[in-house]
């Protein structure tokens, strides 16, 4: 197994230590464009080694695709985040010319890549690297409802004073601050609604919170978050690798499925050793359907800004 990561900054380098630390592959790539951010990364990570105790030696490396040479799995954090005040929408121009040209060499020397996008806006990254690398679409996965969805427990758990992994719940639709759709309504306590332990009051806070989660440690940082998005990839990859069909919304092409065509967006799939696998479709009732056309509208507008 060998996995590549496309970005040796906050999130990239996270994820390729959760990546290693876990042994999940033999080989683990770490790229940047910026001369040795990667390979410093890359040996500092390793000398973890001896005392975390794990195998995995990191290779590092600037702008060398051909070290990414025969990967499974390429995971994308390449291009700018956010900074106070700003919204991952206004990342497009320059991310969208970032995340093209390393699709574009990424697939030169893994051509059967499975590819994770995780650089903003998400979505529509997601769904321009789908276009641009004309593979199945099983193999292309936007990152973002994972991590909304951790969001998600982690304010239900604290509103209830519980643990976060008491908590199933889901966040689906775009992943911005204004389209992800926290899924109440379905939230449990180990299977018991949240809804017997919450005022709906405190139902609508924890969701408000959860919709500006990214931004209010954004404000709280001075920029974007790390740690909890690189746990989040690291789910995907976890589950792609050890082929363990756990259920993760992730943002996939849909043709059809939840009244949408030709968009990227948040939808439960079970993630094996192809991608994903299926796409689970959750009954929606009527308010919840209206939100997801809502994001979906907010998601193709951004999407018609890639030919701007
Ligand atoms: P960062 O600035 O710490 O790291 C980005 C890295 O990308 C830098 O090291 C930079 O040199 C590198 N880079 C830029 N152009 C490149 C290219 N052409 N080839 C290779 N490397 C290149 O940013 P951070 O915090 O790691 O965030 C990365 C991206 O992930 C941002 O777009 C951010 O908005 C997004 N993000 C997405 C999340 C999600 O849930 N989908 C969560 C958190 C961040």
């Amino acid at each position: 197994m060998k996995i590549t990561v496309v970005g040796a900054g906050a999130v990239g380098a996270t994820t390729a230590d959760n990546i290693i630390r876990r042994e999940l592959a033999e080989e683990v790539v770490l790229l940047d464009i910026k001369e040795g951010v990667s390979e410093g990364k890359s040996l500092d990570i390793y000398q973890t080694a001896a005392l975390l105790g794990f195998n995995t030696k990191p290779i590092g490396c600037t702008n060398d695709y051909e070290k990414t040479k025969g990967s499974d799995v390429v995971v994308i954090t390449s291009g700018l985040p956010r900074k106070p005040g700003m919204t991952r929408e206004e990342l497009i121009g320059i991310n969208a010319g970032i995340v093209k040209g390393v699709t574009e060499n990424i697939l030169k020397y893994s051509p059967d890549a499975i590819i994770i996008v995780v650089s903003n806006p998400m979505d529509t990254m997601t769904y321009l690297a789908f276009k641009e690398a004309g593979i199945p679409k099983q193999r292309l996965i936007g990152m973002g409802g994972a991590l909304d969805s951790a969001r998600f427990k982690t304010y239900l758990a604290l509103a209830m004073d519980v643990s976060p992994l008491d908590i199933h719940g889901m966040v689906v639709g775009g992943h911005g601050d204004t389209t992800m759709i926290p899924l109440t309504r379905l939230a449990t306590y180990n299977g018991i609604p949240v809804s017997n332990f919450l005022s709906a009051e405190e139902l609508e806070k924890v969701a408000a919170d959860t919709m500006v989660g990214g931004a209010t440690l954004t404000k709280l940082i001075g920029t974007s978050a790390w740690y909890a998005p690189g746990a989040a990839t690291l789910l995907l990859v976890e589950s792609i690798v050890r082929n363990q069909k756990r259920i993760v919304p992730c943002s996939v092409y849909l043709e059809g499925e939840y009244g949408q065509n030709d968009i990227c967006m948040g939808v439960p799939v079970v993630l094996g050793k192809n991608g994903w696998e299926k796409i689970i479709d959750l009954e929606l009732n009527e308010t919840e359907k209206a939100a997801f056309e809502k994001s979906a509208e907010a998601v193709r507008s951004m999407n018609g800004a890639l030919n701007a």
